[in-house]
C-alpha cells in the first residue's frame, strides 16, 4: 500500500475532524478536544454543517471549504453519511482517513464498508477502521480519538484489533509503568490492515517494540512477510480459542486444527513472541521494548533470599532459561562478595546480609563475564537495607559494566519502598517487576526473541527429487473419476515423489494377482482394501496384517472383499493394496490442512492414543525449516519418548525432521489441489534406523 496515507495518519501536519461537534459528549466533540488538549502542533479543522466555530476552532461545512492541504481526516458522522464523506474527503486529496464509525461488517454490513473502501481507493486514499477508537501517538502529540489521553510515554507502539482495549490499555500504562510511544485502533480492518502497520512501525524511530492484540485476520501470509521483515520485536496477544479455519475437517489434522495452535504457530515462524493475557502483554513489553534480546542460554540469578531464588528457578525452567551452574572463576568471584555461608553457584545467593555495595560488586562483575548472556537481580526488603539504595546500586554497577549488549531485569518483593525503587529502575531504563518469576518471565520473552530470529534466518530445506508434474497427473486421474480424494495406493505415490519413505505397496485385482504381489514384496505382508469410498478401512474391516503366506493371503482376499461390501455395497472397490509388513516403531503422525488465514499448515505428533486422546500434536504454516521440524518434534509433551525414555533407544529424529520438510513442501507445491492429508501412522525407527510411512490420506480441494 501507498506509506504517505499512513505517513499521513500518523504524523498528519494537519487533520479534520469530519462530524466534529459543538455538544459535549459526542464522540465528535471529543476527538477535537482530545487533539487539542494532547497539544497537537498541526492544523485542526473541524467539519460540521451548521456550528461556526467548536473550542475555539472555525469550523467549515466540507473538507472542500477548507482553503489548506489536508493530510488525513478523523471521520464521527453515522455510517449512512460516511460515502459522501469520504467521496469529499477523496476531491480533497486527503489521503489517510480514519473512520470511527461504527455499523458495518461488525455487522454484517459488508456492502458499505466495501464502498467506503471502493470510493477512497478511487481517489488514491486509504482507510483506517472503520469501527475504530482512532490513532494516540506521543511523539508527535497527536490523540485523534476518543481515548481520554496520551499514554505514558515509552518506546513500544500498540496495534489493536479491539478498540475498547485500547482505551483500557491507555490508562493502565500509567499504573503499569510500561510506556508507548503510540496506540493505534484498526478496527474492521476493511483496508488497511495490521502487516501495513508493522512494516510502518518497523521504520518508526520512536518505536523499539511492536505491541500486537490479535482477534483474528483473513490475510495471513503478508502478516507473516511483515513480521519476517521487522528489524525490532513483536508481541502478540491473541485472543479467542474457539475454532476456526480449517475446512471441514475430513482429516486427522483436519479435526485437530484450531485458531489457536495455527496463530501460536505462524507467531513462531515468524519471530512474534506471544503474551499469554494482558498482565503478561505488559510485562514482557516492558523488558522487549527497553532491553536487548538475550543471545545465548546462560542466564545469571542474583538474589539476597532463597525463596525468592527458588521461585525465579522454578520459573526459569518453565520459561524456556534453566539455570547451569556458574563457571568456577564466576563463583570464586563471587564468593568474595557474600558471607561464608551464601552460594555462589546458581542461584547467587548473597544471603540477608546483602547490602548495597555487596549487590554493586556481584552484579557489576557478573554482567560483564562472558559466561553470563542474560541477568536477573532479585531483592526482598530487609530491616538493614533501603530499597532505593540497593536499586541505585544495581543500576549503577550495570551502568559501569558498560555492556550493553546484554537484557537484566529485577524483582524486588516488599512493600511501598520497594515499589518506588522499581518505579525509579523502569524510568531509568532496567524493567522491575513485584515478583520473581514476572522477572524471569520477562528474561523468557527476550530469550524467545533472540531463538526466534536465529531460527527464522535458517534457509527451507527443499526435497532433492520433487516431481510435480507427476503429483498433478496422478491427482488428475482422480479427478477424471470424480473422486475428491486419492487412494491410499495413489496417496502414497504421490508422497514418494516428496522423497517420503513409503511402505512398499501394490494393488491385487484378483486372488491369484494377490498371491503373486505377496511373494514379490516377501512375507509377512498387510492387505488393505483400496476404495475411493472406504476412508475408513480398519471400520470396514478392510484391514488384514501379518499375513505369513499364500493361503492366508487368498482366506484374508475374500474376508476383506466380503467385510467392504457388507460396510457399503455400492462402493467402488479398485482392489486390495498389497503392503511390505514394516517393523514395529513409534508411531507418529504428519498431516496438513488449508487454514483459512494461513494458508497450507502442517501438524506433527505422536501417533495412536496419544493423537486420539490427548491431542498432543504441533503446528506449523508450510514451508517448514530443518530447525522448525527439530523444534516441532522436540515441544510435543511425548517428546521424551522420541528421545529414549526409561532405557529406550532414542529414535531417529534427525530422518523424523527430514521427513517433516519433505512433507511441508509437498504441501506447498500441490497447494491448489490439496484440502487436507494424513500420514498415519509414520514409524519413527532407532537412531540411523529411518522413519517408514505406513498408511497415506490426501484430500483434494474441490473445484
Ligand atoms: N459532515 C460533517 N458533519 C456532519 C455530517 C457531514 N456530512 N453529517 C452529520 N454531521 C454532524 C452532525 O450534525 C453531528 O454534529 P452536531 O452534534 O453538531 O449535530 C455530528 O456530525 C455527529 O452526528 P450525529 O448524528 O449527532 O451522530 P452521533 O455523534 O450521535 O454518532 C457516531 C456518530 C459516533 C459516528 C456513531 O454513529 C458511531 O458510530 N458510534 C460508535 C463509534 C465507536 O464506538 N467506534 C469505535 C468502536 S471500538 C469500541 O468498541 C470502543
Amino acid at each position: 500500500m501507498d506509506k504517505t496515507a499512513l505517513n499521513n495518519m500518523l504524523r498528519p501536519k494537519s487533520i479534520a475532524v469530519i462530524g466534529a461537534s459543538a455538544t459535549p459528549g459526542k464522540i465528535g466533540y471529543t476527538v477535537v478536544k482530545s487533539l487539542l488538549e494532547a497539544g497537537y502542533k498541526g492544523k485542526i479543522f473541524p467539519i460540521n454543517p451548521h456550528d461556526s466555530e467548536i473550542l475555539g476552532l472555525k469550523v467549515y461545512q466540507s473538507v472542500l471549504d477548507v482553503p489548506d492541504p489536508i493530510d488525513a481526516a478523523v471521520i464521527t458522522v453515522p455510517a449512512k453519511f460516511c460515502p459522501q464523506v469520504i467521496e469529499e474527503c477523496g476531491k480533497k486529496s486527503i489521503k489517510g482517513l480514519m473512520v470511527i464509525t461504527s455499523g458495518f461488517s461488525e455487522v454484517g454490513n459488508h456492502d458499505l464498508e466495501n464502498q467506503l473502501v471502493e470510493i477512497a481507493h478511487r481517489y488514491g486514499c486509504f482507510i483506517l477502521g472503520p469501527n475504530i477508537v482512532g490513532i494516540l501517538s506521543n511523539s508527535d502529540k497527536l490523540n485523534a480519538s476518543f481515548a481520554p489521553f496520551l499514554p505514558l510515554a515509552g518506546k513500544a507502539s500498540l496495534v489493536t484489533q479491539s478498540g475498547a482495549l485500547l482505551i483500557a490499555l491507555d490508562a493502565a500504562t500509567y499504573s503499569r509503568r510500561v510506556g508507548f510511544d503510540k496506540l493505534i485502533s484498526i478496527g474492521n480492518m476493511s483496508d488497511v490492515d495490521i502487516a501495513d502497520f508493522i512494516d510502518w512501525l518497523n521504520e518508526d524511530e520512536n518505536t523499539t517494540c511492536i505491541v500486537l492484540y490479535i482477534e483474528g485476520f483473513k490475510n495471513g501470509r503478508p502478516f507473516i512477510e511483515a513480521c519476517l521483515k521487522a528489524k525490532k520485536p513483536i508481541i502478540a496477544l491473541k485472543a479467542g480459542v474457539s475454532s476456526h479455519g480449517a475446512a471441514a475437517a475430513a482429516s486427522h489434522t483436519g479435526s485437530l486444527a484450531g485458531a489457536t495452535k495455527i496463530y501460536g504457530a505462524a507467531f513462531q515462524q515468524s519471530g512474534v513472541v506471544q503474551a499469554t493475557d494482558l498482565n503478561n502483554l505488559f510485562d514482557r513489553t516492558l523488558a522487549l521494548s527497553l532491553l536487548p534480546p538475550m543471545i545465548g542460554d546462560n542466564l545469571l540469578i542474583i538474589t539476597n533470599g532463597g525463596g525468592v531464588g527458588v521461585l525465579a528457578t522454578d520459573a526459569a525452567e518453565k520459561y524456556g532459561v534453566p539455570l547451569q551452574f556458574a563457571p568456577t572463576d564466576v563463583q570464586a568471584e563471587l564468593k568474595k562478595h557474600m558471607p561464608e555461608f551464601g552460594s555462589a553457584k546458581n542461584p547467587v545467593d548473597l544471603t540477608g546480609m546483602a547490602g548495597n555495595e555487596w549487590y554493586f560488586d556481584s552484579v557489576k562483575y557478573s554482567f560483564a563475564h562472558a559466561w553470563v548472556d542474560g541477568l536477573v537481580v532479585l531483592y526482598c526488603e530487609t530491616a538493614m537495607t533501603n530499597p532505593m539504595e540497593i536499586a541505585q546500586s544495581i543500576k549503577k554497577a550495570i551502568d559501569e559494566s558498560e555492556v550493553q549488549n546484554k537484557p537484566v531485569t529485577v524483582s524486588f518483593v516488599g512493600g511501598e519502598r520497594s515499589n518506588e525503587a522499581m518505579r525509579w529502575l523502569v524510568e531509568n531504563g532496567i524493567p522491575a517487576y513485584a515478583a520473581p518469576d514476572i522477572a524471569v518471565n520477562a528474561m523468557g520473552a527476550l530469550r524467545e526473541y533472540a531463538r526466534m530470529r536465529a531460527m527464522i534466518a535458517e534457509p527451507i530445506m527443499v526435497c532433492a527429487t520433487t516431481n510435480k508434474k507427476a503429483a498433478l497427473d496422478i491427482i488428475a486421474k482422480a479427478r477424471a473419476d470424480g473422486r475428491d480424494s486419492l487412494t491410499e495406493i495413489e496417496a502414497k505415490q504421490v508422497f514418494s515423489l516428496y522423497d517420503l519413505p513409503v511402505t512398499a505397496t501394490d494393488l491385487a485385482h484378483s486372488e491369484d494377482e494377490a498371491v503373486q504381489l505377496a511373494v514379490k514384496t516377501g512375507f509377512p505382508v498387510v492387505m488393505k482394501i483400496v476404495s475411493p469410498e472406504i476412508l475408513h478401512k480398519s471400520d470396514a474391516g478392510g484391514v488384514k496384517v501379518n499375513v505369513k503366506d499364500e493361503n492366508g493371503v487368498r482366506e484374508n482376499y475374500r474376508t476383506i472383499m466380503a467385510n467392504a461390501r457388507a460396510y457399503k455395497a455400492e462402493a467402488n472397490i479398485h482392489g486390495i493394496a498389497i503392503q511390505e509388513m514394516a517393523p514395529s516403531g513409534t508411531e507418529t503422525i504428519l498431516g496438513s490442512v488449508n487454514d483459512l488465514t494461513f494458508g497450507p499448515t502442517m501438524m506433527f505428533g505422536l501417533g495412536g492414543i496419544f493423537v486420539e486422546i490427548l491431542k498432543d500434536v504441533t503446528f506449523r504454516v508450510t514451508p517448514v525449516s530443518k530447525g522448525q521440524a527439530a523444534r516441532m518434534i522436540g515441544e510435543i509433551k511425548g517428546a521424551p519418548i522420541l528421545a529414549g525414555a526409561r532405557g529406550e533407544a532414542p529414535r531417529d529424529r534427525t530422518a523424523l525432521a527430514d521427513t517433516i520438510c519433505h512433507y511441508s513442501t509437498m504441501v506447498l507445491d500441490l497447494v491448489d489441489e490439496i484440502s487436507e492429508s494424513d500420514a498415519n501412522p509414520v514409524l519413527v525407527y532407532e537412531e540411523g534406523k529411518g522413519v517408514k510411512v505406513v498408511d497415506a490420506r490426501i484430500i483434494l480441494k474441490k473445484k
